[in-house]
């Protein structure tokens, strides 16, 4: 959502603050701005892309070497350039950025008015910079202190004073905010994939913490005032990380990367001589999860399916009841979360706002918080008890796909873990050792069938409307093909538990209604062979991704993918990758955004 990128330091900072935003763009938007302290003071804001403000800011070249950016994902307000952000304060001085939403903002807001503040924007955020003007006398960290302890809500701020050229203050609660040191110069950004160009030494705050940035240095404080000593730490990600690297999307790109990132998922986690898994962020609660009964698993969007394809491993290799839950539907349930409760967080980002306010409330009933997230660092990772990485690399494409392969991994890996620790037998588990050790070059031989799918994408992207159905293991890669081609091809897809299709949407199948059918030789195939038989006698269009080899659907369908054998448990690793990319193709050859998709976001930090 939001993106924020700040500088304090010796070269000319708005080319810094514009390439910044360009590296959150992925993250989704809808205007931006920038303020740079030079003489005079410098702001500029657009609406749309930041190619517009990038236009804007390069023919008026101003100078100076302290400024704030932001990418603004519209809650409150309009996207217009009154609501853009840096937002300022009556007198000019304070120019500020944030990430997140102000909650009590109008009984703030009309508490300013009434004092005589005047406001040119609708947003939240303006408070803030009046908040801070009203707190200052003399010191911007401390105006910034008292201003945030008036605040209920969330935010990832960035704040420079026109009467102190060499500073910038950020703090945050709830929103991300890292910090990059360089020699002679600072950095802060909502996220690292700014700041990576620049430094590797970064230092993530944490809530209620303010952070006071000069060239080259940093302090840090609590909103009491309070110091808090925190080393500088190494970044992982090299700078190359946000580089195409000869692709024309981050998506293909990221699709491309899923062999070697389902390697690095399960890289030094397997252990032969007992069949087993070792994940060392998990060793600190192993008493608990042997005693565990009951698993909950929590998560948003394409994390949900991983969820939901969990659900089923788990219940196949151990003796846990499962339930899978949305995140923003989980606190509306009464669930008896008890000690033997194990709530398992599935993000991405780490930063989803109502994954983030699920596991709180799962901490706040007493069950272990375990999560399974991307982002180092990130405030889900920070927030669990315990929990595994998913080693995907950074993932740019708004459309997740190398972090759905890889959470499909590991959560393999966490259901035999628990699996070893029960019922589950060596060769059992052995069996799902050697699928997995399989899975990387099965996927390199179907990443080969690009072009073939393109050319099924070229025949099929007219299509208005998309069916996909899958049983069991391939259910929820139905849901999450259809969830691909309806983000980034615009093309309205139904995902569909194969049983269910007599249900309903077998109402909507005639020869202008494709349907995508998950159909290898699993346990499931027959039935949904004949679920196919069904679509074909109402003469719908069918693609089947099937297994090599599988020469019995014959005329039944239209078009086939196959992809190898394997373990069942992880043939949906397999079959999710032709549906990524027949979304990609469709969405290229439809002109569409494939990146940055409309009205998406990278990172939904808003419940
Ligand atoms: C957004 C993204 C999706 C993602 C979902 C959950 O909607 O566009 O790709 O699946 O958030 O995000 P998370 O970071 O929690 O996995």
């Amino acid at each position: 959502m939001c993106g924020i990128v700040a500088y304090v330091g010796e070269q000319q900072a708005r080319e810094i603050l514009v390439d910044g935003l360009k590296r959150l763009e992925y993250r989704g938007y809808d205007s931006s701005g920038v303020a740079i302290l030079g003489t005079p003071p410098y702001l500029a804001k657009a609406v749309g892309k930041v190619a517009a403000l990038e236009q804007r800011v390069s023919q008026e070249n101003p100078l100076g070497s302290v400024g704030i950016a932001h990418t603004r994902w519209a809650t409150h307000g309009k996207p217009t350039e009154a609501n853009a952000h840096p937002h300022l304060d009556c007198s000019g001085q304070v120019y500020l950025v944030h990430n997140g939403i102000i909650e009590n903002y109008q009984a703030l807001k009309n508490r300013l008015i009434g004092g005589g503040h005047k406001f040119t924007s609708e947003t939240d955020t303006e408070v803030l910079a009046h908040l801070v003007e009203e707190a200052y006398s003399g010191s911007l960290e401390s105006a910034v202190q008292k201003a945030l302890l008036q605040v209920q809500g969330t935010f990832g701020i960035a704040v420079m004073h026109a009467a102190h050229r060499h500073q910038i203050v950020v703090a945050r609660r709830g929103s991300p905010i890292v910090l990059g040191v360089g020699s002679n110069e600072s950095l802060a950004a909502s996220d690292v994939s700014a700041l990576a160009r620049h430094t590797d030494q970064v230092v993530f705050l944490e809530d209620n913490e303010v952070a006071r940035l000069e060239p080259g240095t940093f302090s840090i404080t609590t909103l009491e005032n309070k110091a808090i000593s925190r080393e500088a730490t190494t970044l992982e990600i090299g700078p190359e990380a946000m580089e195409l690297g000869g692709f024309p999307h981050y998506m293909l790109k990221e699709i491309f990367e899923q062999p070697e990132a389902v390697e690095n998922a399960f890289r030094g986690r397997l252990n032969h001589s007992e069949g087993v898994a070792k994940l060392g962020g998990l060793e600190s609660v192993g008493d608990r999860l042997r005693a565990a009964r009951h698993l909950i698993i929590v998560s948003c969007g394409t994390s949900y399916y991983a969820g939901l394809f969990a659900r089923y491993v788990f219940e196949t290799l151990t003796d846990l009841a499962v339930e899978t839950e949305l995140a923003s539907e989980f606190r509306y349930r009464k669930l008896n979360l008890r000690q033997n409760t194990v709530v398992l967080a599935i993000s991405q980002s780490g930063e989803t706002a109502d994954t983030l306010a699920a596991l709180r409330e799962a901490k706040r009933k007493g069950a272990l918080v375990l999560g399974l997230v991307n982002v180092v660092g990130s405030s889900i990772a920070r927030e669990t008890h315990a929990g595994v990485y998913c080693h995907a690399g950074i993932e740019v494409g708004v459309a997740s796909t190398k972090s759905f392969t890889t959470q499909l991994a590991i959560l393999t890996l966490m259901a035999l873990l628990m699996g070893r620790s029960r019922d589950l037998s060596y060769e059992e588990g052995m069996s799902v050792i050697h699928g997995l050790e399989k899975v990387p070059g099965d996927l390199r031989r179907i990443l080969e069938q690009s072009e073939r799918i393109r050319k099924l994408a070229e025949k099929y992207c007219e299509a208005r409307h998309f069916l996909y159905i899958g049983r069991k293991y391939q259910y929820p890669i139905a849901l999450e093909g259809a969830l691909k081609l309806k983000e980034i091809a615009y093309i309205h897809a139904e995902g569909y538990a194969a049983g269910e299709m007599k249900h309903g949407p077998i109402a909507l199948i005639d020869n202008s209604f494709p349907t995508v059918a998950l159909a290898p030789e699993d346990g499931s195939y027959e039935k949904v062979a004949s679920n196919i038989q069904e679509i074909r006698a109402r003469e719908g269009r069918i693609i089947a991704v099937t297994s090599e080899g599988n020469s019995r659907l014959g005329q039944l369908v239209d078009d086939v993918i196959e992809i190898p054998h394997n373990h069942e448990i992880l043939t949906p690793l397999l079959a999710v990758v032709p549906l990524q990319l027949f979304a990609y193709h469709c969405a290229v050859l439809r002109g569409c955004d494939v990146d940055k998709p409309r009205n998406l976001a990278k990172s939904v930090t808003v419940e």
